[in-house]
Formats: C-alpha cells, sequence, structure tokens
C-alpha cells in the first residue's frame, strides 16, 4: 500500500526484494546493508477478508542484529522496520510510507495535498569496492562499475566527466565504500553515474521550477523520501525588460544582446532562488541532483539560451516542442556539477510546458467527463478534452485579468481591494483589503486602511467588482456603465463623456472607469471566444468540470467568473482552483520519471489549435463582449 500491488513469494523473502520485484519504489542507498535507514516500511495488522490476507506482525520476521544495530545508532519511528532486513514469514499487509507532497504555493486559500508515488530519475547506491590488486590490472572506475552492476544490478554505466578526476581519492576517502548517484531517467536510455562520495551519502535532493513571466517558484523536494524541504518564489527579473511576453520578445528583436541578457538574468533569478530555499530547507546545493522545468514557452526558450524571436510572429514555431534533457552544469546553474536537468514538452507556440505540467497535474486525459483547464495569465492557456481526446489553445487575454491596464489595478499585495459587493437597492459598495479579514463596514475597518492603506484593485476583485456593477445594474449588458444611475447613487460619478463607479471614496479613492470596464469586457471575450473555439473543434455545448490553474484562478469566485462569461455555464460546485498546477507537473515529473513519459505521450496527442488562424474565434469574440454573452446561454446563472 498505497499502490496496492500485491504478489506471492516464499517464506523468507525480504520485504524490500518483494517490493522490487513487484516494481514498487522502495529506496534504498546502502543496499540492504541496514545502514541508510530509507527502506522503512510498516506492516498493517488486520484481517483483510476480501482477499483472505491476515496480517500480523508476527508474519514478518522479528528484528535480527543488523537491524538492531541500526535501531541503537539511529533509532526507528514505532512500527517502523527496515525492510531490507525483515523478511516475509506470511501473509502481510505492507504500508510504504509516503511523506505528503504539498502542492504549497503561497496562496490566501489552503494549499492542496496530494500523494506522488516515488520513481525518482535518480537513485543513491552505496558499494564497496575491491581494493586495487597487482595481478588484476582494472582500472578503480572498472572496479566500481563493475561493483554497482553486481549489487544493484546497473550495467553498461557512463560515468559524467567531472567525476572521473576525482574517483581516485573518493574511493580511498571513502577507504572503498563510496556512494554513487545514478541517473537513468528512462529504461532505454543508459545510466550515468552523475555523483561520488566517499562513505555512505544519505542527501538527494532535486528542484520542481515553475518559470513565470511574472513569477518563478520552486519546490525543493527529498528524492529519497518526496518530503518537500523548502518551496519560495521570486520575482521574474526580466519584468525589466518588458512587462508581458510580447514586449520581451521585442527586447531580443530590437536589441543585438537582449537575447542573452534576458537568458542570463533568469537564470541569476534561479541561482538566487535556489539559494534561498537551499537556506530554508538547511540542504546543500551539491545535493540537488535533477531538476524540472516548466514555462510557457518564451520563458522555455529564453530559459535555455534560445532565441523566441519566431514565437513573436504566425506561425509560431517552436525551436523545440519535444521534452529536453540536459545538465544543470550546462545552464550554469549552481548545484550539483553532475546534476540533470528535464524540461516538460510544449504543446504548441503558445501553449507551453507549463500548461503540459498542468495537463500532467490535473489528467484530463484519463477523465471520462470533458474536463476544461484555464491558466490565465497575460496570454491564457487552454485545454479541453477527457481520455478520448484533447485539445488546446491560447488566447490573448492581456494583463487586464492581472491588473494591468486597468486604473486602480495592481497586483495581488497587503492593501489592495480583493472582494467587492455592491448593494443592489443603494448601490453602495462593501469590499476588503488584502491583510484585513473585515468587511469595509465592520468596525475595526478604518484602523486596518489606515495601517494597509488602500492601494488600489487586484485582478480577481476586478472581476468581481465589474460583475456586481452588472448584476446591481450599473452597467448595461454591453458593458456601458449607465450615467442615468448617477441619480440614485453619488458613487455614479461622470469622467469626461463617459460614467464611472467609485468603490472607495474617501481619502484613498479607487474607482472603475468606463475604460476598466472595456479592457475587461476584452480580456474575458478573448479567453471565452478561445473556450468556444475548443468547444466547437469536439463539438460539445457545455463542459462538465472547469479547473482554474496558476494563482488568478486560486483568487477568483466562480461565481462571477460565470456572471461575466468569463467561462462557459457549469455546475458552479464543479467550478475550482487548483493553484499552481504546472508547478505540481512539474513536482510529479521530478519524482517519478515514469510522468515524464506519460505527458511526452499525451502532449504528442493534443491536438493544438492557433485562435489566429480561425476564422471563427473572431465571432465568438464578438458575441463574448457582451455580459455575459451575446448568443450563449447560461442556464445556471438563474438558478
Ligand atoms: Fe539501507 Fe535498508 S536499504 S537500511
Amino acid at each position: 500500500m498505497p499502490s496496492g500491488k500485491r504478489g506471492r513469494f516464499p517464506k523468507g523473502t525480504p520485504v524490500l526484494d518483494a517490493a522490487r520485484e513487484l516494481g514498487v519504489y522502495v529506496e534504498s542507498v546502502c543496499g540492504g546493508r541496514a545502514t541508510c535507514g530509507r527502506c522503512q516500511i510498516e506492516v498493517q495488522e488486520g484481517h483483510f477478508a476480501k482477499h483472505k490476507i491476515v496480517s500480523t506482525l508476527d508474519h514478518i520476521s522479528p528484528v535480527g542484529a543488523k537491524e538492531r544495530r541500526y535501531v541503537e545508532k539511529r533509532g526507528l519511528a514505532e512500527g517502523r522496520r527496515l525492510s531490507c532486513s525483515a523478511t516475509i514469514e506470511g501473509d502481510l499487509v505492507v504500508d510504504v510510507p509516503q511523506d505528503t507532497v504539498i502542492n504549497a504555493q503561497v496562496v490566501r486559500k489552503s494549499p492542496i495535498e496530494r500523494i506522488i508515488e516515488r520513481n525518482p530519475a535518480v537513485q543513491l547506491c552505496y558499494v564497496e569496492v575491491d581494493e586495487p590488486d597487482m595481478h588484476k590490472p582494472l582500472g578503480d572506475l572498472d572496479r566500481l562499475k563493475a561493483m554497482l552492476e553486481k549489487d544493484w544490478g546497473w550495467e553498461d554505466l557512463l560515468v559524467s566527466q567531472h567525476i572521473i578526476p576525482k574517483v581516485q581519492s573518493i574511493l580511498r576517502k571513502g577507504n572503498w565504500g563510496v556512494t554513487a548517484a545514478i541517473h537513468q531517467d528512462m529504461e532505454s536510455s543508459r545510466p550515468t553515474i552523475i555523483a561520488l562520495w566517499p562513505g555512505l551519502h544519505n542527501e538527494a535532493y532535486g528542484i520542481a521550477c515553475d518559470i513565470g513571466s511574472t513569477t518563478i517558484a520552486m519546490h525543493l523536494v527529498s528524492l529519497l523520501s518526496g518530503r518537500i524541504a523548502a518551496s519560495s518564489g521570486i520575482s521574474n527579473p526580466q519584468i525589466r525588460f518588458g512587462e508581458d511576453l510580447m514586449s520581451r520578445v521585442s527586447y531580443v528583436m530590437m536589441n543585438p544582446d537582449g537575447r542573452e541578457a534576458m537568458t542570463k538574468s533568469v537564470r541569476a533569478a534561479i541561482n538566487t532562488l535556489i539559494e534561498k530555499v537551499c537556506a530554508e530547507g538547511n540542504v546543500k546545493p551539491e545535493d540537488i541532483l535533477d531538476a524540472v522545468f516548466v514555462g510557457n514557452p518564451i520563458m522555455h526558450h529564453l530559459f535555455l539560451g534560445i532565441d523566441p524571436t519566431e514565437l513573436g510572429q504566425a506561425p509560431f514555431a517552436l525551436a523545440v516542442s519535444g521534452a529536453v534533457h540536459s545538465w544543470g552544469s550546462e545552464l550554469n546553474l549552481a548545484i550539483n556539477l553532475g546534476a540533470r536537468v528535464y524540461v516538460l514538452p510544449c504543446i504548441a507556440g503558445h501553449v507551453g510546458a507549463d500548461a503540459a505540467g498542468a495537463v500532467l497535474s490535473e489528467q484530463p486525459h484519463h477523465q471520462d467527463r470533458m474536463m476544461l483547464l484555464v491558466d490565465v495569465g497575460t496570454n491564457a492557456e487552454i485545454v479541453l478534452g477527457n481520455s478520448h481526446r484533447v485539445v488546446a489553445a491560447s488566447s490573448p487575454t492581456g494583463p487586464a485579468f492581472e491588473g494591468a491596464e486597468i486604473s486602480s489595478g495592481q497586483r495581488a499585495a497587503p492593501g489592495a481591494i480583493e472582494r467587492v459587493r455592491i448593494d443592489k437597492e443603494t448601490l453602495e459598495p462593501r469590499y476588503k483589503i488584502i491583510g484585513s479579514d473585515l468587511w469595509s463596514d465592520e468596525e475595526g475597518f478604518a484602523a486596518d486602511a489606515e495601517r494597509l492603506g488602500i492601494t488600489g484593485i487586484c485582478g480577481s476583485a476586478i472581476i468581481e467588482v465589474v460583475a456586481e456593477m452588472y448584476l446591481a445594474g450599473i452597467i448595461s449588458e454591453d458593458g456601458v456603465v449607465d450615467g442615468s444611475m448617477a441619480a440614485r447613487s453619488p458613487r455614479i460619478v461622470p469622467d469626461g463623456r463617459t460614467w464611472s463607479y467609485q468603490v472607495s471614496n474617501g481619502r484613498q479613492q479607487i474607482t472603475v472607469t468606463q475604460t476598466d470596464v472595456r479592457a475587461v469586457q476584452l480580456a474575458k471575450a478573448a479567453l471565452y471566444a478561445g473556450i468556444k473555439l475548443l468547444m466547437e473543434k469536439i463539438g460539445i455545448d457545455e463542459v462538465d468540470t472547469i479547473r482554474f490553474a496558476g494563482a488568478f484562478g486560486s483568487f477568483i469566485d466562480p461565481k462571477y467568473a460565470m456572471v461575466l462569461g468569463l467561462i462557459p455555464d457549469c455546475e458552479l460546485s464543479e467550478v475550482k482552483a487548483v493553484g499552481n498546477a504546472a508547478g505540481t507537473g512539474a513536482l510529479m515529473a521530478l519524482l517519478n520519471s515514469s510522468y515524464r513519459r506519460e505527458i511526452e505521450t499525451v502532449v504528442r496527442r493534443i491536438e493544438k489549435i492557433e485562435t489566429a488562424l480561425e476564422p471563427r474565434f473572431q465571432t465568438h469574440f464578438v458575441d463574448a463582449m457582451a455580459l455575459p454573452n451575446k448568443t450563449d446561454p447560461f442556464p445556471r446563472l438563474s438558478e
């Protein structure tokens, strides 16, 4: 458990061997010498009637001398056994403890927990190598390889060049006992010794990194236990070259050193983040042996040092769409010299490895029901499908949903308005700001507002306020702020030839203008038109379930998204925010290399739709400018 695999083994079989035979990943560094403590398991006691299994502690061998030595030296938690020493003496139900892997994106909603079964691409293997012998002139490295084959079954090993000059000193320093880190990403690839330490080395970490155009997020994870040692984020310093993706591509086109400067700056930020997570998790950067990256196509290209110019114009050609295998040293990453890097495949010119990560995380290709997966940024990445068919597209939503191009817009930060309600009679607003638990009409709010300031409206609240304005009749179905309402409320104020609505009219005035409403309409129409195009491709009128990936999706209220017609009509309980799904996908690919094969296969299957080339996109876009939509019904809204 939890894999549920079962089998029959002769009495006396070590539990570790049984697990291996069943294809269940149980970590082992010392090769069964009962010294590393990585192979721990627990026996479930009880009568498992369905399979007629009676599992008791009598059915596992008692603690032997080697295991006792380990317990005396290092201790073992209650109920735990070393599976390399404990043998099967009868029917058993065995738990392989999995550390809960948490999607720890810093969001205001509770993090999503999930368990990822481990099968990392890097394994630590301790061996005791024969000492040199004048009569057998085999090199030290060759005897090490022979021992790794004998004890661990690694055949045909390659060796990272940086290890070769150090192999003799490491072997002698370890008194002929050394730990090798072996990387094998897929069964058909040749395993490689990527790191070597004297003695028993019991630490192996990996990083899973989502390179967003605004924020870079990273998890530092133990490859041996699956435990997340630290998670953190940092602003993408490329912002100084351009706020959105296209302006960064233009920067490359207009500056001869532009690509290099941006590659350097993103890699430097990743190294700063590595330092940060290592300090937080108390981990040495040299112990990072594997790294998985996701990012939108432009971030993906710039990180890999590829000129993204082709992505700025039709036909939006990717330099490489398949998964990229590389080395940390090639990408100037400050991690172990032999560390490997895996970058998830890109789906299309505007649907990147981040969308592939989100697909891996949410698994639409394994669903019977039709799932819509949306990652809203300046460019929305949209995936729609189920186990039969998956289609994907991107849509140019622009930065309105991130609070840019909105007169009082700002990124989510303390002081930003995050929730808004408008009274339908009086048209008076109530709102909440980030950093305070109180609504604006509650006692104590004034003090919070004084402390934090009321600095602007964040992207999720823009959706809410425009939806509330529509529900209160302040704006029409066409999105026009109705000036005649000024007779009913002083909140509606003239603004040149149009009208605005004042959310906060105190010392810190926050106003929603007609131009703001138009910007939201344009963004939501682009998103909806992209979704509609995909629904048409598949031939459906309705989706069964909607997943919002990314920070924006975590804060947006699905009801308001539907009021505005951002997303198609769907049961509200079926609309869920999934946080940084791209990062979770990267984490899955880091901890279990079979997910890498899975996503590579799925991405090849996904049908890519280029919205810019689809004449129907424009029609859907125009219809979607209306609130919620000119032609499409939203029956669940009236419910
Ligand atoms: Fe190392 Fe069991 S494999 S203690």
